[in-house]
């Protein structure tokens, strides 16, 4: 790239970076959800009023969403469309992009962590506000997860479907807000489910949904991956992990566990971020840059917390999570075992 070039490219990113932060206020603020439930054109004044916003910032923010072919304006009526056709990116989006609020609020905290002499990371248990908008964004895509990527992929290995229709024992480790656990659960109402995490949020947010959904085969724990209680030992069929590993201190030790409560015939479902160990394999990756970024407010900032203070972070890699569950003795066998889908990776390995 010249240095025309590399201008443009770099003003593309600024662009794109406070455009979405424009996207996370119209989550926030309600005005998508309005739109999109609303499903016609709509005056300025509708929009503010309906939310009980001043129509000076709405016109503002409507501006940025039509300069940015968000939202479409007719030059003659001046009323705002948002087409039909951006609606199910835009849910999803939108219930993402908060996390740019949530990152913009940690930045204190986490230029103090990158300072020699600053705290090693933040832990999820001092971040209540990083589960309202976790849950918020899980709650829009945790049943697609399930539906397109879950149980396809549990459905390519053998047995493991029949197995949860007639009833196992499942522990989700690092359950988060229990969307994932809640919602398997429902789906394998024979099966019995445990979700645990450290946070006593994301517990209380569990056992919200769980009572909402009035679910009888699943509970929730206070408790830590790295230290399973004994009682556990060998006594689940299935462990099922998304999204955790990379945010603990010693994912190894975490493995060690897992193997450990699982029967001799287990297995282990395990959904990772898919990027390469080496960062030099993920250059010019926008998605990996991105998820570089979230690391370090978010999966980084937590793996830190605790000696030996390595932090694996986000991205550490197939690779590496590859070998890391080879040397906890996981037998990975089969070309559907390690199953790159996007910016997540499945592993599916038996004990
Ligand atoms: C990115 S969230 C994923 C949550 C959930 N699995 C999901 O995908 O919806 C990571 C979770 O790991 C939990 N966690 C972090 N360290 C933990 C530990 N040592 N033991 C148990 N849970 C932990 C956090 O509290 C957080 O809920």
């Amino acid at each position: 790239m010249d240095a025309s070039e590399f201008q443009k490219y770099l003003g593309g990113i600024y662009q794109n970076g406070l455009v979405m932060l424009s996207v996370a206020l119209g989550h926030e603020l309600g005005i998508f959800e309005f739109m999109i439930s609303s499903n016609r054109s709509l005056h300025l004044s509708e929009i503010a009023d309906s939310l009980d916003l001043k129509e000076r910032y709405t016109k503002e923010w409507l501006s940025s969403m039509v300069a940015a072919g968000i939202i479409l304006q007719d030059r003659e009526t001046n009323m705002y469309t948002l087409p039909e056709s951006h609606h199910p990116a835009l849910k999803m989006a939108a219930s993402f992009s908060p996390i740019m609020i949530v990152c913009s609020k940690r930045s204190d905290n986490l230029l103090k962590c990158f300072k020699k002499d600053g705290p090693y990371g933040i832990s999820y248990q001092d971040s209540p506000e990083w589960f309202d908008w976790f849950d918020n964004y899980r709650s829009t895509m945790c049943e697609i997860a399930v539906d397109t990527e879950i149980i396809p992929l549990l459905s390519q290995q053998d047995g493991v479907i029949p197995k949860l229709e007639k009833g196992i024992r499942v522990i989700d480790v690092g359950c988060g807000s229990g969307r994932f656990t809640n919602t398997l659960a429902k789906r394998f109402p024979n099966s019995t489910f445990l979700g645990l995490d450290y946070s006593d949020k994301g517990i209380e947010l569990s056992n919200q949904m769980k009572d909402s959904l009035g679910l009888k085969n699943v509970d929730f724990v206070q408790g830590d991956a790295h230290n399973l209680p004994d009682e556990y030992n060998e006594s689940f069929d299935m462990v099922f992990v998304y999204d955790v590993l990379h945010d603990l201190p010693n994912p190894f030790k975490a493995l060690e566990q897992i193997y450990k409560v699982l029967k001799p015939d287990g297995f282990f479902s395990l959904i990772e971020i898919g990027f390469h160990s080496n960062p030099i394999d993920n250059a010019g990756d926008k998605a990996a840059a991105m998820y570089y970024t979230c690391s370090m407010f978010i999966c980084l900032a937590s793996s830190m917390t605790e000696p030996p203070h390595v932090g694996y972070g986000a991205c550490w890699g197939v690779e590496e999570i590859e070998k890391a569950l080879k040397g906890a003795n996981f037998k990975l066998e089969g070309k559907s075992s390690l199953v790159i889908i996007g910016s997540k990776t499945f592993f599916f390995s038996m004990k």
